[in-house]
């Protein structure tokens, strides 16, 4: 007989506690961008429902933007660093690979020998970090988890690639989740696609970036750096015939129909994916929509949080509405859940 060990002591129901967001001071409108892309700022509204975008300036980095999100993520929440056991930051823009981001966020919040690491599932990688939140506090493994979705997504950006310049966003968005009086974040319904890489990813990997920077320095030639290239076509189909069923999915692990949803806070990567989703779903009207794409682009990892607070601070839902969030995008990769919305700062 081995040893017996002992089992952490699980809690019954998570919620969110509370929610914080960090958007970069710089407003950039369709109008600075069309140049370079042969474009217009009608195009890109009627095609995207893009009006501007946030782009971060040099100071506002993936852990400055983090760390001002999760003061006031845990403001809302009125909970100290202290009583946070593990932050989870979700990120696909992080340049640098060591040490995780989420471990120099929990040091700047003045937390102490807090657990901490980054999880990559591009724009899915907040419902993916959430429902891992959820996991490590229904378990008793952690009483309070600050999850975090952040992006720096103009440093990847080429400005003159058409399908991936005027979409693509910067900011940040965390929530703390701890334990609840009653169930506040649903199972969640999640894959992947890996033989789908192709419709968005880096360009090449860093690997090849050093051996071409070498040859160039070698010949006295050039060398070009990664950038994140889509097909855009390719994830849009994706996302209007596959993301039904995920949607379904999440509504069906919650018990929840989609009837009796208050709000609906999908990725912020197209406002047409959004509108195609709310008809296959059959969301009636007094259903709220997350639309925050129009003002602040597509933050990918950090767009659903960013999207809940817009939401939430325009009075379209309230703290306690029950609302279905759905992440999806490189990978490709999808996650979802349904979920009470939490107090914002
Ligand atoms: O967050 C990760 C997930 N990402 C997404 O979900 C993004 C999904 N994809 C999309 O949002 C859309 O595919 C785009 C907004 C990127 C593009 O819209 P589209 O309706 O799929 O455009 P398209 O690529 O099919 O191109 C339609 C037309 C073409 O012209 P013709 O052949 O019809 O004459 C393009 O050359 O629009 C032209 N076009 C542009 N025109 C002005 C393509 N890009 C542009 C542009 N400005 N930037």
């Amino acid at each position: 007989m081995p040893t017996p060990i002992a089992t952490a002591v699980p809690v019954t129901h998570t919620g969110i506690l509370g929610l914080g967001v960090y958007r970069p001071r710089r407003v950039v409108p369709n109008a600075e961008i069309v140049a370079a892309i042969d474009s217009s700022d009608e195009w890109i509204r009627t095609r995207s429902g893009i009006a501007a975008r946030h782009w971060a300036e040099p100071d506002e980095t993936i852990v400055g933007m983090s760390v001002a999100a999760a003061r006031d993520a845990l403001r809302a929440a009125e909970l100290d660093g202290a009583e946070v056991d593990a932050v989870v930051l979700a990120t696909s823009s992080q340049m640098v690979l060591g040490p995780s981001a989420g471990a120099v966020v929990a040091t700047e919040l003045g937390m102490h020998d807090t657990a901490a690491y980054d999880v990559s599932a591009g724009c899915a990688g907040f419902c993916y970090a959430l429902a891992d939140a959820a996991n490590l506090v229904r378990s008793g493994q952690a009483r309070n988890v600050l999850v975090i979705g952040v992006e720096r997504l103009s440093d990847l950006l080429d400005t003159t690639d058409r399908s991936c310049a005027f979409i693509f966003a910067d900011g940040a968005g965390a929530v703390v989740v701890g334990a609840a009086a009653q169930e506040g974040i649903g199972p969640v319904a999640w894959g992947s696609d890996g033989s789908r890489t192709s419709a968005i990813k880096q360009d090449k990997g860093f690997q090849e970036y050093f051996a071409e920077v070498a040859a160039a320095e070698a010949s006295g030639g050039t060398s070009v750096r990664p950038y994140i290239r889509m097909n855009g076509t390719e994830v849009f189909r994706w996302a209007v015939t596959f993301l039904e069923k995920a949607c379904r999915d999440a509504l069906d692990r919650a018990g929840v129909a989609a009837s009796e949803l208050d709000a609906f806070v999908p990725h912020q990567a197209n406002i047409r994916i959004t509108d195609a989703l709310v008809r296959t779903l059959g969301l009636p009207e007094t259903v709220a929509v997350a639309r925050d794409i129009i003002e602040t682009g597509n933050t990918s990892a950090a767009s659903i949080p960013m999207a809940m607070e817009q939401l939430i601070r325009s009075g379209g839902a309230r703290p306690g509405d029950t609302a279905l969030l759905l992440g999806f995008g490189a990978g490709l990769a999808y996650a979802g859940q349904v979920v009470h919305l939490p107090p914002i700062a």
